[in-house]
């Protein structure tokens, strides 16, 4: 099947922006579109967005990207085969001919390699993590989910720290997310009662942005909430310190720390509340930091390093900082590239140097749910995906259990299939009918055991006591907090009740 007819037109993203959408249609009348999210804390080695600039839509318009695709890109590849994403990704590449995309676009080429993508697994009849993972070669499987809770930096006011997220032990999605629900509406119950009416505001990613708290108020109260719960997660920090970085000094949370004095920091509140990771701990060009991080002990570092903007879903950035091996993890986000070979390259990269596969959505999203197939498709360790509020963000929790939910309906369709079979008279006494082949696709290892979900109810509202959390239901142990309780000087917020 070939291409038929490419579409380019300008959609507003989660943040009202304009951003671009391409349709493209197959000569079989299939067709399939792209949305490209748009960041706001971008690394400064990302493919380049190209705007309008001017006055309409604050410069932010794309219709340059569509008179691009209109005019330039649509005429070559009219006719062009799909299900050869190398090839057409490839040529992109080409007629682009710039470093970081910047004739052509980064949004501009991903709007196109995502809806050939897309289009290629319709008419190949998979669906599209199944498309992707035999491309890749990879075993789909669930990942861990990093869900954004609080939010700061540039995503919201208040805080320095971008984002404070949970990530449920379990990667089965049901169970997963019940967990963040639960952290979600019952932290955001504790913030109303330590700030009021700001504990209902939002920032870019869905995360609660309450004004006048600061970050061990937050990771005590995820820490006793932790306790608290049946089933467990770890916390993990995206700093994005870019944002809170000038001329080799950090202003975070009124004080100035040079980069030896943030890991101590760092280290402080991991003593207390253990953290599980921490993205992009320094800025990407502050060379002390880089140091830093070379002489953190290895394998048993007090935190997992996440990097993201130092990396920016580029292979050969991957390859050159993963010699030393800096990085226990590496943050995939397609448009930080500009093409889908890109990105399987460079979570290859990410792989072969030992470190982690996380799948990340931006902060100006859409309702394009595409990350969740791919990282489900790779069996990513990790997808980013914000935290479960706002349309956009929620578009990706529902697309998760839209794959469970086929998982286990095939799952149980090879079931009864099978029973058919076992209660059928022998093949002699019945017409040899063959049983239907349901091509079931591997089922992801955490929904193969399906468990009682264990995860505790959302709790009553929270006490007088602005700090206590709410009661555990009666089905949950009451192991008492072990979380130390901080002191905060009165001039950082409120202090914490035991
Ligand atoms: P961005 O930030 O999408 O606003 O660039 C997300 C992140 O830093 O992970
Ligand atoms: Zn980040």
């Amino acid at each position: 099947m070939n291409i038929k007819q490419i579409t380019p037109y300008q959609i507003l993203d989660s943040r009202g922006e304009p951003t671009l959408m391409v349709r493209m249609v197959s000569d079989s009348g299939n067709s399939a579109e792209f949305a490209v999210p748009a960041g706001a804390s971008r690394g400064a080695n990302e493919a380049a967005e190209k705007r309008d600039g001017g006055t309409d839509y604050s410069g932010k318009g794309v219709s340059s990207c569509i008179e691009i695709i209109t005019n330039i890109i649509a005429p070559k590849f009219i006719g062009y085969p799909l299900s050869q994403q190398d090839d057409f990704d490839g040529l992109l590449i080409a007629l682009d001919g710039s470093e970081k995309k910047a004739n052509l676009g980064g949004n501009t080429l991903l709007g196109l390699s995502g809806a050939y993508l897309k289009l290629s697994a319709v008419e190949n009849e998979k669906p599209l993590w199944q498309y992707i993972a035999e491309a890749n070669q990879t075993t789909p499987e669930f990942p861990r989910l990093f869900a954004n809770i609080v939010g700061g930096g540039k995503h919201a006011p208040g805080l320095d720290i971008q984002e404070y997220m949970v990530v449920p032990a379990t990667n089965t999605p049901t169970e997963a997310i019940k967990v963040i629900y639960n952290v979600y509406h019952t932290i955001q119950k504790v913030m109303q009662n330590l700030y009021g009416p700001s504990a209902k505001l939002v920032g870019d990613e869905g995360g609660l942005a309450p004004i006048g708290t600061n970050t061990e108020v937050i990771l005590e109260a995820f820490s006793q909430l932790n306790a608290k719960m049946e089933s467990k997660f770890d916390i993990a920090i995206d700093a994005a310190a870019n944002t809170f970085y000038k001329d080799g000094i950090y202003t975070i949370e009124n004080q100035q720390l040079h980069a030896s004095d943030l890991l101590k920091l760092y280290e402080s509140w991991d003593a207390k509340f253990p953290i599980f990771s921490i993205e992009d701990p320094f800025a990407e060009n502050d060379v002390e930091g880089i140091e830093i991080l070379k002489t953190l002990p290895k394998p048993e570092k007090p935190f997992l390093i996440i990097a993201d903007d130092y990396t920016v879903t580029n292979k050969d950035k991957i390859e050159e900082l993963q010699k030393a091996e800096l990085f226990d993890g590496v943050i995939i986000k397609p448009n930080q590239v500009g093409t889908i070979t890109e990105t399987f390259e460079a979570i290859k990269a990410a792989r072969a140097s030992k470190a982690k596969v996380i799948i990340s959505h931006r902060s100006g999203e859409t309702n394009d749910n595409f990350i969740v197939d791919l990282a489900y498709g790779v069996g990513a360790m990790g997808m980013k995906l914000g935290a479960p509020m706002r349309g956009e963000r929620v578009a990706k929790y529902n697309r998760l259990l839209e794959i469970q939910a086929d998982l286990d309906a095939n799952q149980s369709n090879v079931a009864n299939a099978e029973q058919v079979v076992n209660s059928a008279p022998p093949m002699t006494e019945r017409s040899a009918r063959p049983v239907p082949n349901l091509s079931v696709p591997p089922a992801p290892s955490a929904t193969a055991t399906t468990s009682t979900p264990v995860v505790s109810p959302i709790p009553s509202p929270v006490s007088n006591n602005p700090m206590s959390l709410p009661q555990s239901p009666p089905t949950a142990p009451p192991p008492p907090p072990s979380v130390p309780t901080t002191p905060i000087p009165p001039t950082q917020g409120p202090q914490l009740s035991p």
